[in-house]
């Protein structure tokens, strides 16, 4: 590894050990107002599933998102704890019998098998919740317009147009195998609107101009669409030892993917377009994007 990457890894460690600090609070058993009681199983089952090793690139992508453009941390770690808090709900539903069937997710048991199917449901419906609650708190020291742009990108990235939506095609695209604009729908909806929301949620955070929201906005689209492709890849070339989790499973599932259209050459060198593409909507900031322009990189070149 070169020193920049490495100096890249350190900083994604670091990043990803603040937002575990904060999520291990916000998932201890210390209840905010207005909540009744914490369910100890259910809230063992949330934290379970959330603190269990993932590499938190989403909110590092918050998170850098905001020192780019001139924002407020804190409020940005936040946000991006929020943001996983989505993701691993979405892990977790998706690691489902009804959905993969899945045992096995960031090397450990998956939430259904370490608990039960109605704790993994529940689990994941109060993290999907919970990311509201999070943002809108007072502890979250932003603008009360940023709050609710920002619930509203999150919404519209979570919900029905996004990774939901995108996950009921994916479902529905092992039966029939979409073509490849198919494809890139579904994948810019399943995977890509949660890295979209990321990076822009980075601009609402700072109180960017609109011209820096859609730049960063398109970044986040382009990587999106990079990181699902390594996914893919890594289905094919990867084992799940290196993975944390089974892998094979597309092409088991007769789930079509554009790996199993196009091969592994052609996905590798899609993947040095999309980095190069990512790299040139960050050319206005300069050098101040050097760590963005590195997770790119880093998602095309990762090997988990
Ligand atoms: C896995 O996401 C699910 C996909 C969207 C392909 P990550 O690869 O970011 O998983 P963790 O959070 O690091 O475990
Ligand atoms: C999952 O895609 C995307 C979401 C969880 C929204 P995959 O089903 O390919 O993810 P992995 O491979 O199980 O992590
Ligand atoms: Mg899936
Ligand atoms: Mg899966
Ligand atoms: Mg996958």
């Amino acid at each position: 590894m070169d020193a920049s990457s490495q100096a890249f890894e350190i900083r994604l460690k670091t990043n990803a050990q603040e937002i575990e600090a904060l999520l291990d609070v916000l998932l201890s058993d210390d209840m905010r107002e207005d909540e009744i009681a914490r369910p100890e199983t259910l809230r063992a089952a949330m934290h379970y599933a959330v603190l269990n090793g993932g590499k938190r690139l989403r909110p590092f992508l918050v998170v850098e998102s905001v020192l780019l453009l001139g924002g407020d941390k804190q409020a940005a770690l936040r946000v991006g704890a929020a943001l996983e808090c989505v993701h691993c709900y979405s892990l977790v539903h998706d690691d489902l019998p009804a959905m993969d069937d899945d045992k096995l997710r960031r090397g450990k048991p998956t939430a259904h098998i370490a608990f039960d199917e109605a704790t993994a449901i529940l689990a994941g419906d109060s993290l999907l919740t919970y990311a509201f609650d999070i943002i809108a708190d007072d502890e979250t020291r932003l603008p009360e317009q940023s709050k609710l742009a920002l619930i509203l990108a999150l919404a519209r990235a979570a919900g029905l147009g996004g990774m939901a939506g995108g996950q009921a095609l994916d479902l529905a695209a092992e039966k029939d195998v979409p073509n490849e604009q198919g494809i890139v729908t579904l994948q810019a909806m399943k995977t890509g609107a949660l890295i979209r929301f990321a990076c822009e949620a980075g601009a609402i955070i700072a109180g960017a101009s609109a011209g820096d929201r859609k730049r960063l906005r398109a970044f986040g689209e382009k990587i999106g669409l990079a990181f699902q492709l390594a996914d893919d890849l890594l289905d094919v070339t990867s084992d799940a030892a290196t993975m944390g989790k089974a892998t094979g499973k597309d092409t088991q599932r007769g789930k079509g993917t554009l790996v199993s259209f196009h091969g592994i050459d052609w996905a590798e060198a899609e993947l040095r377009r999309h980095v190069e593409d990512a790299k040139t909507l960050l050319a206005a900031y300069g050098d101040a994007a050097a760590t963005l322009a590195a997770a790119a990189h880093f998602i095309a070149a990762r090997r988990s």
